[in-house]
């Protein structure tokens, strides 16, 4: 049985016959012996192997191994007389199992831009790096199941072929056979897309089930080729019954800070390679996130902080007009240094589906924006009155007939209800200081690029 390098550093049997597999990062021959770091992904850490030069195969492969070889290793657990390691493997088998021709293999030793990496997509989680990302992300992910299921959500598979527009923007792709039009030209029976949200749908089973959440992949055809935006992305969507905008900020703070605790305790090592390498002070910024309030303005305050800020920002400010990423950055960065809650944005910029507030200009809705990133939660209270909702469906031009299941939600047994969805890839930025998103996806989509 092969064991992995993570557990034979964390339980460090002195004395055992091990096995274990992984890839060679370095290779060092001195005389009798050569050095190998091998690592096998399961941490950041690798585990040396001395290979004795007696080892039948030693000037066949040992001598001839280079970085990205796969390599079999059978040997005894020693204590390590080298600096940084608390124990080394005396190797008494290498079997070779796949080489990597140093003349090719892209990866060498030196580090390599985000970008170059970018191109390989199918080799860069073997970085130091873009490896603790896929670790970091794989955690994350489940500490968010667990954070819901704790508190008694139920999770919801919303489709990812759906026949409506929950955020109204047009960015939908479509989903077609590719058939010739004519018959089969809907294989739905009408026009389908890739979600962008499944909120809609998660409302429906808030009405049933009353705390609910979906996670999964969303896809939205902008063609913004920024550092917080992708064609395709997760989301994660909760949403409750029989709770207000208020409760609905309260659900998202306790995850935002449940979430960053969890990971600084539950990752540590790759966490610290984040703070060291790529963003100094990351450790200190999500420990302040974990132990102090968020700040909290309504939009229209917002709009009056920068009017007043004196700073010349390349898009137009305005009470009407959205709030722009330099916008939001200059709010959370530099005015209030932490995250920061904006509410009650109008009417006129946000979707049909959120509560109207008794001035009738505004939406009982509720923006999370962090410094670095700008906004990673977006959310509301749902309309819960039928002929509310109808008069603004009606006002933003949506089709009534394909909707009638998400107004019949009013009709029979209607509650109040919010919810919200927290961009999984902005929450992986702000948590590894990554500035690119690309690089906290495995396989990033943006317009002109899909590799594998
Ligand atoms: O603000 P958005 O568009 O809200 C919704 O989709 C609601 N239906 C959510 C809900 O209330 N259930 O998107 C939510 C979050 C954003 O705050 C952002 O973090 C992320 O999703 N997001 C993106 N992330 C990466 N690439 C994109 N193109 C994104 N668009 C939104
Ligand atoms: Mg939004």
């Amino acid at each position: 049985m092969k064991t992995r390098i993570k557990t034979l550093l964390a339980d460090k049997p002195l004395g055992a016959q091990v096995a274990f597999a992984g890839w060679v990062r370095t290779k060092r021959d001195a005389g009798a012996f050569s050095f190998l770091e091998i690592g096998d992904g399961s941490s950041l850490a690798n585990l040396q192997v001395i290979a004795d030069a007696a080892l039948g195969n030693y000037d066949s492969d040992i001598k001839a191994l280079s970085t990205g070889c796969a390599v079999m290793v059978e040997g005894e657990v020693k204590a390590s007389p080298a600096k940084g390691q608390e124990i080394e493997v005396l190797a008494s088998r290498v079997e070779v199992v796949g080489w990597a021709d140093p003349a090719r293999y892209p990866l060498q030793k030196k580090r390599h831009s985000l970008e170059f990496l970018r191109e390989i997509s199918h080799l860069r989680p073997r970085t130091n790096v873009i490896g603790a990302v896929g670790r970091v992300r794989s955690y994350l992910g489940f500490a968010v199941h667990r954070f819901f299921q704790e508190r008694g959500f139920v999770q919801v598979h919303t489709p990812i072929i759906t026949t409506s527009d929950c955020e109204g923007a047009g960015e939908m792709f479509q989903v077609t056979t590719g058939l010739t039009p004519g018959k089969g030209e809907h294989f739905f029976g009408r026009p389908a897309g890739l979600t962008v949200s499944g909120q809609l749908q998660a409302e429906v089973y808030a009405m049933a089930l009353g705390d609910v959440y979906t996670f999964g992949p969303t896809f939205r055809a902008e063609n913004s080729n920024t550092s917080r935006h992708l064609a395709e992305f997760w989301m994660i969507e909760p949403e409750m019954a029989f709770c207000d905008l208020q409760g609905n900020m309260a659900v998202a703070v306790e995850m935002l800070k449940f979430l960053l605790d969890d990971l600084l305790a539950g990752c540590a090592e790759d966490m610290k390679l984040f703070d060291s390498f790529v963003e100094k002070g990351l450790l200190d910024k999500l420990r302040g996130v974990v132990e102090h309030e968020f700040a909290q303005i309504s939009y229209s305050e917002a709009v009056e902080r920068l009017l007043a800020s004196g700073k010349s920002f390349t898009f137009p400010v305005a009470w009407g007009l959205d709030l722009q990423s330099e916008h939001e950055r200059y709010l959370t960065e530099e005015v209030f240094a932490r995250p920061l809650i904006v509410t009650d944005y109008p009417a006129s910029i946000k979707p049909f589906y959120m509560r109207v507030n008794d001035d009738g200009k505004t939406v009982a809705a509720m923006d999370i924006l962090v410094p670095g990133i700008g906004e990673i939660v977006g959310g509301s209270q749902r309309e819960e009155r039928h002929d509310v909702l109808l008069a603004r469906m009606r006002e933003a031009g949506i089709a009534i007939d394909d909707y009638q299941w998400y107004l019949d939600l009013r009709l029979y047994g209607s509650a109040p209800h919010s919810g919200f969805g927290l961009g999984f890839e902005r929450l992986l930025q702000f948590v590894t200081g990554m500035t690119n998103i690309r690089e906290v996806i495995p396989f990033p989509r943006t317009p002109g690029f899909a590799p594998c």
